[in-house]
């Protein structure tokens, strides 16, 4: 790989041991993929994960002395000031977490603990080159705002936050990002939550760049964020096409770059059916908490919820997990206090992920997000998984449909 002076200097240790390793660990990806040269970027994200794998290297990354050029934003852990009150917290959970923000604050981090930060805290322009991980983030800013990055793990996105560079490969070109399979969708997409269900079809869609045709015009911040997030929790993209919406798919024609896809695939109402019965719990059950924010709500989706519960007591525990911005904004408005008076938790800075639930472990609640109820199982709970509105009447009543 073509190197400049200042790569090259950095990669030989004269700017700091810690920028030399982060140096050679991008050299070494960029090989792989065969990049032919480093390029600089403006913008990063780290989708820190709060574990100790993650702790580990960010910790060695520190110890060499390394420092963020450029400051990347962060994904939640869990909000220590909200948490620490619970009595269930187990010590070790603090003590990570604790570690997990120290870390990153002498790294030079934003922390920002929000994993939507293309909606507020970090939002690139048009054709912006960043190193951005989180899944929904990445398809996001490559789909939407129509910047290059590509799908990075927690640890390159920061390897790239230390030095200022990433391997020029996959995303960062331009014909990398051509879709190239059709994806026809027939469903009704009548809510944002069936463009969760339509995310999780990543078996059906397979390897590639989709471009979806079908949907409704207007699509919602929301129905593109949970897209991106169910189709990185279902399979591995880093980018997908929707035509009018992508600012590189005007028209279908320049969404393949006037080539014929590799295949296409259609997806139904019956697509939609059944691959809620594969990631949901049965219904017509007792349910004893309901969750969303995975990934982290929007104000309008915070006020959606807050408009439900106006004025009425939840049945069981329900927790909102947002940006520290949105839970401001939301108390500014009053909705904070509706939703806490309905007995609701509006929590920042956390994941629902996360080592900070211990009480809900064993315990069946409702969510509208099947990432949600995917990456918690390891956390010991279960989820039915509905839309949001059956979701809220669930919580004030304590069963599902
Ligand atoms: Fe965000 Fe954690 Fe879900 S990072 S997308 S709340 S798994």
């Amino acid at each position: 790989m073509d190197l400049t002076e200042q790569q090259r200097k950095m990669l030989e240790g004269e700017c700091g041991e810690g920028a030399a390793l982060a140096m050679k660990i991008q050299v070494a990806i960029g090989r792989s993929f065969g990049a032919k040269r480093m390029v600089p970027i403006t913008r990063a994200h780290v989708a820190l994960s709060n574990q100790e794998a993650d702790l580990w290297f960010a910790e060695k990354l520190l110890s060499a002395g390394a420092k963020c050029k450029v400051q990347p934003t962060v994904n939640p852990g869990f909000s220590l000031a909200y948490f620490e009150k619970a009595a269930s917290l187990p010590d070790e959970a603090r003590s990570l977490m604790q570690r997990t923000h120290n870390a990153y604050k002498e790294l030079g981090a934003v922390l920002s603990y929000n994993c939507t930060p293309y909606l507020g805290s970090n939002i690139p322009r048009f054709g912006e080159i960043a190193a951005f991980s989180e899944s929904s983030a990445t398809p996001f800013v490559n789909s939407v705002w129509g910047a290059r990055s590509n799908r990075e793990s927690a640890q390159s996105a920061l390897c790239a936050a230390v030095t200022g560079f990433v391997p020029e490969y996959g995303l960062l070109l331009d014909e990398n990002r051509l879709g190239n399979i059709l994806v026809e969708v027939k469903a009704d997409m009548k809510s944002d939550f069936e463009y969760q269900l339509l995310g999780y079809m990543g078996k059906k869609i397979g390897t590639g760049v989709p471009v979806f045709t079908g949907l409704p015009e207007n699509i919602s911040q929301e129905a593109l964020m949970n897209l991106g997030a169910q189709l990185n929790t279902s399979g591995a993209y880093g980018m997908f096409h929707v035509v009018g919406v992508t600012p590189e798919a005007r028209t279908l024609e320049q969404a393949f770059g006037g080539k014929k896809p590799l295949r296409k695939v259609v997806i139904t109402n019956d697509d939609l059916r059944d691959i809620l019965n594969v990631i949901s719990e049965p219904g017509m059950r007792k349910i004893d908490f309901a969750m969303f924010g995975c990934p982290h709500f929007t104000l309008k989706q915070v006020q959606e919820i807050a408009g439900m519960v106006r004025g009425k007591k939840l049945a069981v525990e329900m927790w909102i997990l947002t940006s520290s911005y949105v839970r401001e904004m939301a108390d500014r408005m009053g909705l904070l206090k509706i939703i806490n008076d309905a007995g609701g938790h509006v929590v920042e800075d956390t994941c629902c992920d996360q080592p900070c639930w211990p009480h809900l472990n064993g315990k069946t609640g409702v969510t509208e997000s099947p990432k949600c109820a995917y990456y918690t199982r390891r956390r010991g709970m279960s989820f039915v998984v509905r839309d949001l509105r059956t979701c809220v009447e669930a919580a004030l009543k304590g069963e599902v449909e």
